[in-house]
């Protein structure tokens, strides 16, 4: 995709961890970005920290649009006032024990927001996407005018160089880098090391 003509992608979740690193490299490709998220999981400053990272002229092609997937009314809204280019859909609930603990709200949140996005996009004759989940090959293999590539990362790390914009989810953290983070600033008395008996020097145990 080239940025020769300006481009404008719509980025769900793109307040999030990964959404933030994405839209200031998008902005900063000479892309216009519109961003939807209901801050479930991240702050408004995150958006203000990738208008401070990429400066006052890449700012302005930025739009945050407060706003929920499960509701189609809010998605509705943006298509109808924005031609978009591509779509890159972050927006999810991502805690392994958020699904196991309360799975009818991920599931609600999760699918039904990704359903509703298909829906309003397909209405508006608008098929290319960019996202994690996997069935959308079933949406492909009926609809084969739909682009769609997915991306499949595995427990990303770190933060902006900067260190302006990183991980900061709300609650206790699920993943191991934003837990030792929280310790490491004080937010969080310390990090339980599970294990003392695996073949290890210390008997705690190594993965990854
Ligand atoms: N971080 C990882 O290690 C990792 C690994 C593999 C896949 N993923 C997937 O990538 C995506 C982004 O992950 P992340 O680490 O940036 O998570 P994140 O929680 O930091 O970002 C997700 C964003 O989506 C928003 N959101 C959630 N539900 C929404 C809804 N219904 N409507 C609008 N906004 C909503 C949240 O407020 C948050 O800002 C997630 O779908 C996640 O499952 C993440």
């Amino acid at each position: 995709m080239g940025s020769s003509v300006e481009q404008c992608l719509l980025v769900t979740g793109g307040a999030g961890f990964i959404g933030t690193h994405t839209v200031v490299q998008l902005l900063n490709k000479g892309f216009k970005v519109s961003i939807i998220d209901n801050l479930d999981n991240s702050v408004l400053e995150a958006v203000h920290r990738v208008r401070e990272l990429v400066g006052p002229d890449l700012s302005t092609k930025l739009e945050f649009n407060l706003g929920d997937l499960r509701n189609k009314g809010d998605i509705e809204k943006l298509f109808s006032n924005q031609r978009f280019d591509a779509v890159i859909h972050f927006a999810g609930l991502k805690a392994v024990s958020e699904s196991v603990a309360n799975p009818r709200r991920c599931f609600d949140n999760n699918l039904v927001g990704t359903i509703n996005l298909y829906e309003t996009m397909a209405k508006w004759c608008f098929r290319r996407l960019q996202q994690f989940m996997a069935n959308q090959k079933d949406i492909h293999a009926a609809e084969p005018e739909w682009r769609i590539v997915l991306l499949r990362y595995f427990n990303p790390v770190r933060a902006h160089e900067s260190g302006r914009i990183g991980e900061d989810p709300k609650g206790i953290p699920n993943n191991l880098m934003p837990y030792i983070q929280q310790v490491a600033v004080g937010r969080l008395p310390e990090l339980n090391v599970f294990g003392h008996d695996y073949p290890t020097k210390d008997g705690s145990a190594v993965r990854d």
